[in-house]
């Protein structure tokens, strides 16, 4: 399964809208716009404000404001990204395929340019042009999402409490869910509340982007055991010698690989009642669960 037709445009469309919401480098205080703009344009996928795009777009031809609530989005995804891999979490070197933010800005920049570009997302949410009681609503699952109680920074902090650890099941979907469907699962809902979907499309696109963020990091894990860092643009093979509570970890590639396609049926079931309006968004669950980086 190849990149969707579609992909290559929306990700213009996303870099276009990222440069104009950034400040510019030479903004004061210039290192840490430096920093922020380094690791945003280092060359991620931007799967988050794709999904939030395309979700808009089933129930709307105005996806503009998507659009900005996506780069919100993968404000939030970068600085979770900086953070992960400062010495004290994962202490990784390389990043999109470049040298991590402390690596290249010092531990102090890259945590400020975590701080910097989560509060930017709350900032360029609060002016995405939705109308107010939408607007909130994306504020309010967003953060949810991005926080300590089954979101990503909750995820982060069992992920790093795990390590070394004989973990479960249960144990494993905590961390997975929290720490990555989470804010997948925003981006889609996010999505769909600034298309103006009714409460149970709103539902419906909510479950649809849980299993697809839950099987996002099922593949991530198996992508360490399997891809080489100049594939990934990361380190590979690091969850091992980190002893990373990962699928693979306890259940073996094969069952790894079985389960991530359950959760990818899963989130296709919900988009059943779509037909043709949801295309798109199945064309990206298949690319997301056979992609190779
Ligand atoms: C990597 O996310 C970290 C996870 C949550 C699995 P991505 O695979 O979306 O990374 P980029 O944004 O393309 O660099
Ligand atoms: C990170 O999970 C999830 C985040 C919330 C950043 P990983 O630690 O597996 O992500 P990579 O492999 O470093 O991208
Ligand atoms: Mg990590
Ligand atoms: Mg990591
Ligand atoms: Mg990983």
């Amino acid at each position: 399964m190849s990149q969707p037709s579609f992909f290559a445009e929306d990700q213009s469309v996303i870099e276009s809208a990222l440069e104009k919401l950034l400040p510019a480098e030479s903004t004061r205080p210039s290192t840490i716009h430096q920093a922020m703009r380094y690791s945003v344009f280092a060359g991620g996928k931007r799967v988050r404000p794709i999904l939030c795009y395309e979700s808009a777009r089933v129930f709307s031809q105005h996806v503009d404001a998507a659009a900005t609530a996506g780069c919100a989005l993968e404000f939030i995804h970068t600085y979770s990204l900086i953070h992960d891999d400062l010495p004290a979490l994962d202490n990784d070197d390389l990043r999109r395929g470049k040298p991590t933010c402390h690596k290249k800005f010092g531990v102090a920049m890259a945590i400020l340019a975590g701080d910097g570009l989560l509060t930017l997302a709350f900032e360029t949410l609060s002016n995405a042009n939705i109308a107010a009681e939408r607007r909130v609503r994306i504020i309010s699952e967003i953060g949810h999402a991005a926080g300590t109680v089954n979101g990503m920074v909750g995820g982060q902090v069992a992920d790093v409490e795990a390590e070394g650890k004989q973990v479960d099941g249960a144990a494993l979907e905590y961390i997975h869910r929290s720490k990555t469907a989470a804010l997948i699962r925003a981006s889609v809902v996010a999505g769909a509340i600034a298309g103006g979907a009714h409460d149970e499309d709103v539902a419906r696109l909510g479950r649809f982007g849980e299993a697809v963020g839950w099987a996002f990091q099922v593949i991530d894990d198996l992508l360490d055991v399997e891809e080489s860092s100049v594939a990934l643009g990361k380190t590979a093979g690091k969850d091992q010698v980190q002893k990373k509570a990962t699928y693979p970890a306890v259940f073996g590639i094969e069952k790894s690989r079985t389960f991530a396609q359950e959760l990818s049926q899963r989130a296709h079931r919900e988009l059943d009642c779509y037909g043709d309006r949801g295309a798109r968004l199945r064309e990206l669950a298949n690319y997301l669960l056979s992609r190779r980086a």
